[in-house]
């Protein structure tokens, strides 16, 4: 039996539909929130997730702004452009997409952001206030999969919850959520033995490694949820995930897809982090 397909597709319509609903009660009240993304350089990947971020700001409703600065743009510029619009009363969201280029920090970038308009949730002092469970902005993949699971009936608490990647926009801050809702996590990476047997005791697998097919049906547990947050080129251009996807569906309970699975979950929490900082900014209470 197949496993039950985890649709992000159509979760993220759900959410933004409510979201927008919001916006439109907002505007009412003179709030509109607002979104500025910056990109630095010409990576085809930031510049076709850059585009659905766009995208998506106009679904909710959101005034938004794009900066498409060229790959020269010196540190010292990009972070004067970020102080611009931490200033920016119509901005409540700031996002530079990464990579930046290899001269600029991301780290010095990802300081200069004032952490109420932080809608990645990068900053240290948001990383610090997920860490303690009491947060603001939800790092948004994490986020993206966390809504998924809810969606699907899919109760971390008390299970065994494995990760794969240790990154600090995913890996990281997934175990973190994960244990909030009472997951017994363990995050696996490169160095990790026996990972294929540690794998296969997971109930929930998330997989966030950028390999394609590095996930086999070997690795995974009879009826686990597996979320696949790869998002990796195949030779032939076709998007693909970590997960080989015909084996390890012939096993699992539940399994998202790549394209249309974790993907635009993300850019959802994102729009909903856009939400909480204009509220927030708005003096506006949930
Ligand atoms: N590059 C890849 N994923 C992300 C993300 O979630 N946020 C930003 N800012 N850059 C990214």
């Amino acid at each position: 039996m197949s496993a039950v397909r985890m649709d992000g597709k159509m979760v993220s319509a759900k959410v933004r539909g409510s979201i927008l609903d919001e916006v439109n009660r907002l505007k009412k009240r003179g709030v509109r929130p607002g979104l500025a993304v910056i990109i630095v350089g010409e990576d085809p990947a930031s510049q076709i997730y850059v585009r659905n971020k766009e995208r998506a700001c106009e679904e909710c409703g959101f005034y938004s702004e794009k900066y498409a600065l060229p790959e020269e743009t010196t540190q010292e510029q990009l972070i004067g452009l970020i102080e611009e619009l931490n200033h920016n009363p119509h901005i409540d969201g700031i996002l530079c997409q990464m990579p930046v280029p290899a001269h600029i920090s991301e780290q010095a970038v990802i300081d200069a952001i004032d952490p109420t308009k932080d809608v990645d949730a990068f900053h240290p002092v948001n990383v610090g206030k997920i860490m303690i469970g009491d947060f603001d902005f939800l790092p948004c993949t994490p986020a993206g999969v966390m809504e998924l699971l809810d969606e699907y009936g899919v109760d971390p608490k008390g299970k065994k919850c494995v990760v794969i990647g240790r990154s600090n926009i995913v890996g990281k801050p997934m175990a973190m959520l994960l244990l909030h809702r009472h997951g017994t996590v363990t995050i696996c990476h490169s160095r990790t033995e026996n990972l294929k047997e540690v794998c296969a005791q997971a109930d929930i697998l998330v997989a966030a490694v950028g390999r394609a097919d590095f996930v086999t049906a070997d690795m995974v547990k009879e009826g686990a949820a597996v979320i696949d947050v790869g998002m990796n080129r195949r030779e032939n251009g076709k998007v693909t995930g970590d997960v080989c996807y015909d084996e390890v569906n012939e096993k699992a309970g539940y399994l998202t897809p790549v394209p249309g699975g974790v993907g635009p979950m993300t850019i959802t929490m994102l729009m909903k982090n856009t939400l909480k900082a204009a509220k927030l900014h708005a003096g506006i209470e949930d």
